[in-house]
């Protein structure tokens, strides 16, 4: 199915004239996303919270559904969170670790997982360690093969790194992880609504994702997926009365599903908007917005290559729609801020965020340029010749 590029551009509520290259750090909410809040906001406000929940529930349970058929899983098997990092400490803190326990991660793991097994090595005995990568930059499936033995418990895995277009194996990965029944947690935060994801062909355990990237949602909104037969081993690191009952003095009873990872209060008008950003999505096909995020990347990359100051620095087989470059001479910071004066938002990838990868390849700040389906070829063409003048190069 071909992309209707007048219809999504209809539902646009920017100014057509801002070039939105940031969509992986907060993408552009379409019209029926921020509409579904607003209703939402509204209600609560005539009728109060409480009694707008009550009036909004089969809408607010159709976001289970919603995210179900996104990643092809079943609704019992979803919590909807805050954000991706809340999701994946939930299923991270949730493993029933022991000393001298491995976790085998990718080069490119982001920094708040890190910092969570860099916690866990501290306080717990954990052992962490990154699996090498490939000449391409991908997690190199073999070299994983090899560290596998007994004391490995968990495999933890980004999808799409923080810095850029790397797309990591994450079915190959999955193939292993489910021969040496290991538990497999993959961070999906950047890839969640550019890549078309399917739970059963990534074989993973546990999965997170978050709103306001690719997806389209509103902030503040994420989910986390967990296999149903991983559910019952996984203790909440937190409870509360909405992810247990209290069914005597000295007893209580986790839910049974995978909202045992939620709590009890909510931004109902976030959800509400998470679940319109998945519907949206779906109904323009993953597969659809895949390759044309895939096409605009690539058409980026290419013409970048004709700024001679211009070094871009994304690395992989397969590259998503994430383009991270350095400019000779001037920092990443300030080529954003004079993109931004221009009415061009990009963001800035510094090395603390993906430590070991940025250490190991030496990379400097990059400026992070994410494409989407909604972005136009001509943006592109004025992107490459903005930046031309900006670094004296066009
Ligand atoms: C790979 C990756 N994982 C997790 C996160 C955290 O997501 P959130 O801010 O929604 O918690 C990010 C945010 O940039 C990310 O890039």
């Amino acid at each position: 199915m071909e992309l209707d590029k007048k219809a999504i551009a209809a539902d646009l509520v920017a100014d057509p004239d801002l070039i939105h290259f940031d969509n992986a750090g907060a993408s552009l909410m379409p019209r029926p996303v921020l509409d579904t809040q607003l209703a939402h906001l509204l209600l609560e406000a005539e009728l109060g919270g409480y009694q707008a929940e009550a009036e909004r529930m089969s809408a607010i349970e159709a976001v289970y559904d919603s995210i179900g058929s996104l990643i092809n899983c079943h609704r019992d098997e979803v919590a909807v969170v805050e954000n991706a990092t809340v999701g994946w400490m939930m299923a991270f803190y949730a493993q029933p670790f022991e000393p001298g326990d491995r976790i085998l991660t990718a080069e490119a793991e982001y920094a708040s997982n890190y910092l969570a097994y860099l916690q866990l090595v501290k306080q717990r005995g954990v052992l962490v360690e990154t699996i090498p990568s490939t000449a391409d930059g991908e997690v190199d499936v073999e070299a994983l093969r090899g560290m596998i033995d007994a004391r490995v418990r968990l495999i933890a895995i980004t999808h799409v790194p923080t810095n850029g277009g790397l797309v990591n194996p994450v079915e190959e990965i999955g193939a292993v992880a489910r021969e040496h029944g290991i538990f497999y947690l993959v961070d999906a935060c950047q890839s969640a609504g550019q890549i078309d994801l399917d739970v059963d062909k990534i074989q993973c355990d546990a999965l997170s994702a978050t709103g306001r990237k690719y997806l389209r949602g509103p902030r503040g909104s994420g989910f986390l997926y967990v296999r149903r037969s991983a559910l019952a081993g996984l203790h909440p690191p937190v409870v509360d009365l909405f992810s247990a009952t209290w069914t005597g003095p000295d007893s209580y009873e986790l839910r049974a599903d995978a909202r045992r990872f939620e709590n009890w209060e909510n931004n109902y008008a976030a959800k509400l908007g998470l679940g319109a950003a998945v519907d949206y999505a779906l109904a323009l096909g993953m597969p659809a917005i895949e390759a044309e995020v895939t096409r605009l990347a690539a058409k980026l990359r290419e013409r970048l290559a004709e700024i001679d100051s211009v070094t871009v620095h994304d690395i992989g087989r397969r590259r998503c729609g994430i383009v991270t470059f350095a400019v000779d001479g001037i920092d990443a910071g300030t080529v954003s801020d004079r993109l931004r004066q221009h009415r061009i938002h990009t963001s800035v990838s510094g090395p603390s965020s993906t430590l070991i990868d940025a250490t190991r390849r030496g990379l400097p700040s990059l400026v992070r340029s994410s494409v989407h389906y909604f972005n136009r070829d001509d943006e592109i063409d004025r992107f490459v010749e903005t930046l031309g003048s900006i670094v004296g190069n066009g």
